[in-house]
């Protein structure tokens, strides 16, 4: 049987929070009993901006006890390091120099990374402008047919293709061409403190965000000081793009659609939805980070170190197949 194969990875830098769950993580639990999956702790790219390395450890292993705890099964997954498997990086190589410079200026992340604050002050590295080319090289290397991501990385599963075709053109057919699996409901989870901007790890505020290793007290917090918009009717709409993002969260954290929740408050007002919401939040939060606790460092480890072993001979025949295809004497 040839079940299709999804890959997917999340950076180990900053706090994971909402957004990579409801954009991302919560789709690929759905997703593993039906896909061929490998899902990535992508270190690699988090050192695209500069990293404390003791903080880098920890964060590394804190995003697989999050895929562990959130339910990913390493008996029906590949879990691994980028890192791990040296593959990425050769590939990543072979890819940059088909790759054109103007394709990579133009990419918003890099855009947005290169005027953030934590890379103005010094100069922005050549990692962070082939970023994109490294996660073609995850994606491509294992012949990946759909990237289940939130919509903020549509841009560069684009790339990603524009190189796969690229270089099947030039060189003969070698890599699947991959698609991106975009879920509307959790695609982009926006910031609590700013509804025109998405939720994210490197937002100056914490207010921005609910971080998955948040306490109760604070998430409570946090929801109270979320911006709401001008009226007080409890509404679904575009109009009201704070509420909007709530309502989301709300929904996509107790599997209720958005309609029913809308008419669960249509004599109420922001204080209860928003009590009632921060409710929602710590029931899923308080499971879920007990779980994360239950695994050790090296009972992870260990996992993540299996997950290696176990995709490493299909990256080694893809990256052979294409040395092969370049001219390389193998
Ligand atoms: P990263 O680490 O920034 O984010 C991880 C995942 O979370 C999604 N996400 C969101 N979804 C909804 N709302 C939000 N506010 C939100 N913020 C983040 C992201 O879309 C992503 O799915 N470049 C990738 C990591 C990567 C990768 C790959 C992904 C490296 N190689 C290969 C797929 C395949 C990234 O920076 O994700």
């Amino acid at each position: 049987m040839n079940r299709q194969r999804i890959f997917s990875g999340i950076q180990p830098s900053g706090n994971l929070h909402l957004g990579n769950y409801l954009g991302a993580i919560k789709n690929w639990v759905k997703l593993q009993d039906e896909y061929d999956s490998i899902f990535c702790v992508v270190d690699l790219h988090a050192i695209t901006v500069p990293q404390n390395p003791e903080e880098l450890r920890k964060k590394t292993l804190e995003v697989a006890k999050i895929y562990l705890a959130a339910g990913i099964d390493p008996e029906k997954c590949s879990i691994f390091i980028q890192s791990h498997v040296s593959e990425h990086t050769e590939l990543m190589w072979i890819l940059n120099t088909i790759t054109k410079i103007p394709e990579l200026n133009k990419m918003t992340q890099f855009k947005d990374k290169s005027v953030s604050s934590d890379v103005s002050n010094i100069s922005i590295g050549a990692g962070l402008l082939n970023y994109p080319v490294l996660m073609a090289a995850d994606i491509l290397l294992y012949d990946t047919n759909l990237v289940p991501v939130g919509e903020d990385q549509l841009q560069h599963i684009e790339i990603t293709r524009t190189l796969a075709k690229r270089f099947n053109k030039r060189f003969g057919e070698t890599f699947v061409i991959p698609e991106p699996y975009i879920q509307k409901e959790g695609m982009r989870i926006m910031g609590l403190d700013d509804p025109t901007k998405k939720m994210s790890k490197s937002a100056s505020s914490e207010y921005n965000y609910i971080a998955l290793t948040d306490d109760e007290e604070t998430i409570r917090k946090k929801i109270k000081k979320a911006v709401t918009d001008s009226g007080s009717e409890i509404v679904y709409c575009d109009d009201k793009p704070a509420l909007k993002n709530l309502i989301n969260i709300y929904s996509l954290l107790s599997d209720t659609p958005p309609k029913e929740i809308e008419k669960k408050y249509e004599n109420k007002g922001y204080a209860d939805f928003k009590s009632d919401l921060a409710d929602v939040a710590v029931s899923f939060m308080k499971p879920f980070q007990k779980k994360m606790k239950e695994y050790d460092d090296e009972k992870v480890l260990e996992i993540l170190r299996q997950g290696a072993e176990r995709v490493r001979p299909l990256a080694k025949k893809k990256l052979e197949e294409v040395k092969k295809k370049i001219g390389f004497v193998i």
